[in-house]
């Protein structure tokens, strides 16, 4: 491919790639992903993405400190805004199963900068919840040994280790499930997803025996001033409209919400999966949709049963589901849930990178990455290099950095990416209504409408820090775009030589 020379025109930059394009690109021999996957199987891929360490653990500090028993309604809230924003993934899932999602979904509307923008951004979301998640199972890992006799040393595991090696091998060992076969990673996931299913219905019937009717007392509690929370950790509601922070009350359910959001996110990645669906129009919008729905009903009933189980005040901010069985004396049950988070834990990080690699390997076919690292291994079928890049980033991030904070940056991403989406279905629907949309987002435009204010609603309670992270991330991002991905992108070539 010669790279391109000459000015960049907003022509070009805005480019789209048909439909029909992104498709035909699916068929080359070398770039063919195989096609294996069933609704069963994409909503068990929703699932094993899902349900992690938003529940595990974010559902006891939102309850704690930001929204009280009503931590229920936080859940609902946000399911609300990711359902909005999942009818929108669905239409465009079932009309262009192409791997990519989001990425794909932009490049097909927008135009090729914007789509270009949103691969990025969704790296952004994608590996960096990896090594987020990681480390997260680390701290599981860590407290299930120590709990059968057997610490991990300080300087490897825990709080602040040196290196968090437990993250970074099951970060490596996911790797290479994932090299040797999308099948192979299906099924384990399947055996992973019974298991932390069979223990979130677990803390649900065992927990109803426990539940005290005074915890929920007042459900809602009265909103507090809260210390002033200035400058860069701010939410930017709060500088941009001068609203005083509180927790708890009505305004505390909605920043929790904000918060529980990473607990949703997941059923988006359900949709880079597209093109290995055997039939992805009839099985993508039962995939997202299903998902989306099963983790809802999921999450309310914990939450519910968690906070009737112990005082809100109480609860364990690093793991409250297993804390809260312990503190009513059922230590075996409380072993149990750790195990689950384990194995939950497991699969979240392996399909979060699953996703990453589909959207870099879209990004590398178009030519805005370097395409040769688009090849799909001949034996295994699937895209090896690109996931062994991921593998090895993701274990390092994992490995090194403390990611805490930077899960916010993991949702004001994916936040965004929905914001685009949601944007796109109402631009397709003008620029080809005649395309075959085998699932339809009812009431266009009002429904896409309503997504892309609620989706930004919840951006704006994030901090300011995050929104600057976000913006350097993006602005490295565009860099690379002018210096790379412009020049060698296949779609303006193409429009250049005929
Ligand atoms: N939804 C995923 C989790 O909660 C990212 O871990």
């Amino acid at each position: 491919m010669p790279a391109r020379v000459g000015k960049v025109t907003l022509v070009d930059i805005l480019r789209t790639k048909t439909v029909e394009q992104s498709i035909s690109d699916t068929e080359a021999p070398e770039h063919r992903l195989r096609k294996r996957l069933t609704a069963v199987d994409l909503t068990v891929f929703g699932i094993g993405v899902i349900v992690g360490t938003g529940i595990f653990v974010l559902t006891g500090q939102v309850a704690k400190q930001t929204a009280g028993p009503a931590v229920a309604i936080s859940f609902v809230v946000s399911a609300i805004v990711c359902g909005l924003a999942a009818l929108c993934y669905a239409e465009f899932a079932s009309t262009i199963p192409v791997a990519g999602s989001a990425y794909t979904f932009s490049y097909a509307t927008l135009g090729e900068l914007p789509a270009w923008i949103i691969g990025w951004d969704l790296m952004l979301e994608m590996a960096l919840a990896a090594a987020v998640v990681a480390v997260g199972w680390s701290g599981y890992f860590a407290s299930l040994m120590s709990s059968i006799g057997l610490p991990l040393p300080a300087a490897i595991a825990g709080d602040d280790p040196v290196v968090n090696l437990p993250a970074m091998i099951v970060v490596l060992i996911l790797t290479a499930i994932l090299v040797a076969g999308i099948k192979l990673s299906s099924r384990v996931n399947q055996v992973i997803v019974a298991i932390k299913v069979a223990v979130i219905l677990l803390v649900i019937v065992a927990g109803l025996f426990y539940i005290n009717a005074a915890n929920y007392s007042p459900f809602i509690p009265p909103a507090q001033a809260t210390e002033q929370v200035a400058g860069l950790k701010a939410p930017l509601i709060q500088v941009l409209f001068g609203i005083t922070p509180v927790a708890y009350g009505v305004i505390g359910i909605f920043s929790a919400a904000a918060v529980v959001f990473f607990a949703f996110i997941g059923f988006d990645i359900v949709a880079t999966a597209a093109e290995e669906t055997i039939n992805p129009q009839r099985d993508m919008p039962r995939g997202i949709i299903g998902s989306l729905a099963i983790c809802t009903v999921l999450y309310v009933a914990v939450s519910l049963v968690v906070v009737g189980m112990q005082n809100y005040k109480q609860l364990s901010t690093s793991a409250p589901l297993a804390d809260a069985f312990a503190a009513v004396g059922q230590k075996w049950v409380a072993g149990l849930i750790s195990i689950g988070a384990i194995a939950g834990l497991t699969t979240v990080v392996m399909i979060l990178m699953l996703g990453q690699t589909r959207v870099l390997f879209a990004m590398c076919r178009d030519g805005l990455l370097p395409r040769p690292l688009a090849k799909v291994h001949p034996r295994f079928g699937t895209p090896a290099r690109l996931t062994i890049i991921i593998g090895v980033v993701s274990a390092l991030l994992s490995g090194f950095i403390s990611l805490g904070a930077l899960a916010e940056l993991v949702n004001i991403g994916t936040l965004f990416a929905f914001v685009v989406v949601s944007a796109g279905v109402i631009i397709l629907r003008r620029t080809r209504p005649d395309l075959p949309r085998a699932f339809r987002t009812p009431l266009v435009p009002v429904l896409p409408i309503l997504s892309v204010l609620a989706c930004f609603y919840l951006m704006l309670n994030l901090p300011v820090e995050t929104w600057l992270r976000f913006l350097i991330w993006m602005v490295i991002g565009a860099v690379l775009y002018f210096t790379y991905g412009f020049r060698h992108s296949r779609v303006t070539a193409a429009r250049q030589t005929r």
